[in-house]
């Protein structure tokens, strides 16, 4: 069966410009994702620093623009001293975060070797959870300041003559979360959360700081947490953090249900602002809070007993290794769609994680390295959305959802390059068995279009995975049958697809 549906954008009606840090990821000290993921100095790929350069490739071919380090939970335990200075003198600490033993092998300047090494920028955290301010303003003097001071000095001869020059700092992580390290009432944190950004700024001016929103939107306390935090620190935070992992819950195991956690993301986008604006109407500020998505991935496999912790002590144990489907990976394209299309208050986005850890890229010790399904998306997203997002106005027939109503089958998001002239176009088939035939209308995108780029992402087995002995199953292919018109152009898109298509005007 094939149904009908439109999209609809037009050159004046736009969101707002697209910021490229959408596209960022998440490295923890947790499992495998630095030890033995992307660090393993045995590894024949590895580089004098012991990382692995298969790894490195595949970071660069993902796109990722922006590194969230060192977690996470364990960053709320972390001493950041243990990892400077000379290796065969950092302490082996128990992680009380995962239950592991951190060997602080990999610590501030082998992590920001490998940043430079995949030409990504780094955002760093501070540890509100054991430690405060103090240790904040002095970590971020160790990494920023350059020089004539005892830390920074201790910097220099540590090798880094010039300063780090990390702009992005978290201000601690899922604070109001009972399994994190001396978590938070919403006082408790707001109150550290602004003074450690008042002194953070004192040291460095041109730092952007994350204050933590709630762990996840179904926290009990999501929403008070948001207003409390922000009366505290609301005039000396950049950016309030949102974190989100897609689940499919044993009551409901549906694919359709799965998708609509696109418009449950949305509205968590859209509660947090208004509660934000809350907060500044309520101050008499003009200021407008930006958001911080700094962790979301699928993550419902993986996630309970071993894969949580392990007896022992264990250094670099497996966990939290979930293996992604094919209809994860369209989850994941739907998502990033929902991401652009809040570009006017979402500025930083952070898949969780990178390596191993629930993660786009997976490896085995001494082995290959390979991409999990939800890499392909997520590397076709960074690589064509670039410009300014435009409002995509959408026709298309709709499914039942018992939380949000009527849905549309169609998830699309437009991203216009006026530098180039190309326009990317995003989308999601979320029908399971019908063909989609799409008419999309571009109005005022130019005339003369060519295709850059068409290729779409689906598989007849949702339940489809990539391992390292089929590292390709799942995996985009050519789009075929496009027909291209000045003003727009028509498609068919499979069912349960995922769709990225690229034009380029030549003339206005
Ligand atoms: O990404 C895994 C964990 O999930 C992070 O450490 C924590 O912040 C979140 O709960």
């Amino acid at each position: 069966m094939t149904f009908q549906a439109a999209l609809i954008v037009d050159r004046d009606f736009d969101i707002a410009p697209l910021d490229r840090r959408l596209f960022g990821v998440f490295v923890e000290h947790l499992g495998r994702c630095v030890y033995n993921g992307i660090h393993e100095p045995g590894h024949p790929s590895a580089d004098e620093h012991g990382f692995r350069g298969d790894v490195a490739e595949l970071t660069k071919e993902l796109g990722a623009t922006i590194v969230r380090y060192p977690g996470g939970n364990f960053m709320s335990g972390y001493n950041w001293e243990d990892g400077v200075g000379p290796k065969e003198q950092r302490p082996r600490r128990l992680d009380l975060a995962w239950f592991s033993t951190e060997t602080n092998q990999v610590g501030t300047h082998e992590f920001m070797h490998w940043c430079r090494k995949v030409g990504i920028e780094p955002m760093f955290g501070v540890n509100l959870g054991t430690r405060g301010p103090d240790e904040a303003r002095h970590y971020l003097e160790y990494c920023n300041h350059p020089g004539g001071t005892a830390l920074s000095d201790l910097r220099r001869s540590h090798g880094a003559e010039e300063p780090l020059g990390i702009k992005f700092w978290c201000l601690g992580n899922e604070m109001d979360g009972p399994w994190q390290i001396c978590q938070k009432t919403p006082d408790e944190y707001g109150r550290i959360a602004k003074e450690t950004a008042k002194l953070m700024r004192w040291v460095d001016p041109t730092v952007e700081l994350a204050a933590c929103g709630s762990s996840a939107y179904d926290m009990p306390t999501y929403g008070v947490w948001e207003d409390r935090v922000l009366e505290h620190c609301f005039e000396f935070v950049d950016y309030l953090s949102l974190h989100s992992y897609f689940v499919k819950p044993p009551a409901d195991t549906s694919t359709e249900s799965f998708f609509a956690q696109i418009e449950t993301n949305a509205r968590y986008i859209e509660d947090t602002v208004a509660i934000a604006d809350a907060v500044a109407t309520r101050k008499r500020s003009n200021k407008r809070l930006m958001l911080s998505f700094d962790e979301w991935n699928v993550w419902y496999r993986a996630r309970h007993g071993e894969h949580l912790k392990q007896a022992g002590w264990p250094e670099a144990p497996r966990l939290l290794e979930e293996v992604y489907t094919a209809e994860d990976a369209l989850l994941i394209g739907g998502m990033l769609t929902m991401f652009m299309n809040h570009a006017d208050r979402l500025k930083v986005a952070c898949m969780a994680q990178l390596c191993n850890v629930i993660a786009p890229i997976m490896t085995e010790p001494g082995g290959p390295a390979w991409r999990q399904t939800i890499f392909h998306p997520f590397a076709q997203a960074a690589r064509w959305a670039r410009g300014d997002v435009l409002r995509p106005v959408i026709e298309s027939p709709s499914f039942a959802n018992a939380r949000h109503g009527e849905l549309p089958y169609l998830c699309a998001s437009v991203v216009d390059d006026a530098a180039t002239g190309q326009t990317a176009i995003f989308l999601l088939n979320r029908h399971l068995t019908d063909e989609m035939d799409l008419s999309i209308a571009l109005r005022g995108l130019g005339i003369e279009r060519q295709l850059v780029s068409a290729e779409q992402l689906h598989s007849a087995d949702l339940n489809a995975s990539n391992t390292a002995d089929a590292p390709d199953r799942v995996a985009p292919q050519p789009l075929d049958g496009i027909a291209t018109l000045d003003d727009g152009l028509s498609v068919r898109l499979k069912p349960a697809s995922w769709n990225v298509i690229v034009t380029k005007a030549l003339r206005a």
